[in-house]
């Protein structure tokens, strides 16, 4: 069993997976554990859906392919990313996937093979479980509370996972998607998609697996004040 310092340096975002099912006794324990992340005023304002009926996971992906084939660039109730990028994220979010196309030998204009990568977020990346994480409307009509804390509910899983030897992808190309989800779930009204999380056995023989973006080095990001 990892430390949960190991757990943290040893999860990294997988895009393939193995078809091997997650047990529902090990799903369920993932999600106990998740389900202890501290909360503002301890609301717990996540709602989720853990998703393995294979039927179901091929239709939303199926929905979500149609609309971006018919050209739609989102059908979302939140915008995840900024509008306008800044520095040094702008060149963060560049050097990072750049880094992941040379990775796979992909050519920077090779706009075909890209879209495809980015498509497989919707198939999953191989995986049978995808946990989708929503919040009532009126948690984040005027507010903000709930994403750090359905933020922190998504590291959870991510964490717990690493205990059963799980691996994952949290997913924001869901949250571009999340009416068009909810529709094919049939999901209450009254909720929004914040996002999803894949989960699932790693395909260890995977290229994509063994890329591993850089991260700033601690002066970068934070501010010591003795
Ligand atoms: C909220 C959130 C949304 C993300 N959305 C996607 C996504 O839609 N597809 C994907 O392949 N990776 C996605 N990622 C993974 C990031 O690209 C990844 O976390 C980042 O590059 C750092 O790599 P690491 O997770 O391996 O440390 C997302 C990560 C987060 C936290």
């Amino acid at each position: 069993m990892p430390t949960v310092l190991e757990a943290l340096q040893n999860r990294s975002s997988k895009r393939a997976y193995t078809n091997e099912k997650i047990p529902k006794e090990t799903l369920e324990k993932i999600l106990n554990a998740a389900a202890l992340t501290p909360s503002g005023a301890n609301m717990q304002p996540w709602v989720t859906y853990a998703i393995t009926n294979e039927e179901v996971l091929k239709n939303v992906g199926d929905a979500v392919i149609k609309k971006m084939d018919e050209g739609v660039l989102n059908d979302q109730f939140i915008q995840y990313y900024p509008i306008k990028w800044t520095n040094p994220y702008k060149k963060r979010r560049i050097v990072t996937g750049a880094g992941l196309y040379k990775h796979m030998d992909v050519d920077r204009k090779d706009d075909i093979t890209r879209v495809q990568m980015w498509k497989d977020n919707f198939r999953w990346f191989g995986a049978n479980t995808v946990i989708f994480v929503f919040t009532a409307k009126a948690n984040i009509d005027e507010a903000q509370g709930a994403f750090i804390d359905c933020g922190a509910y998504m590291q959870s899983i991510m964490l717990a996972a690493q205990d059963f030897g799980i691996e994952s992808c949290p997913q924001g190309s869901t949250t571009e998607f999340g009416k068009v989800i909810a529709r094919t779930l049939d999901i209450p009204e009254n909720l929004a998609l914040l996002y999803s999380v894949v989960l699932g056995y790693e395909d260890k023989s995977s290229k994509i697996n063994a890329y591993q973006p850089e991260k700033v080095k601690l002066g970068e990001s934070v501010t010591f004040i003795d």
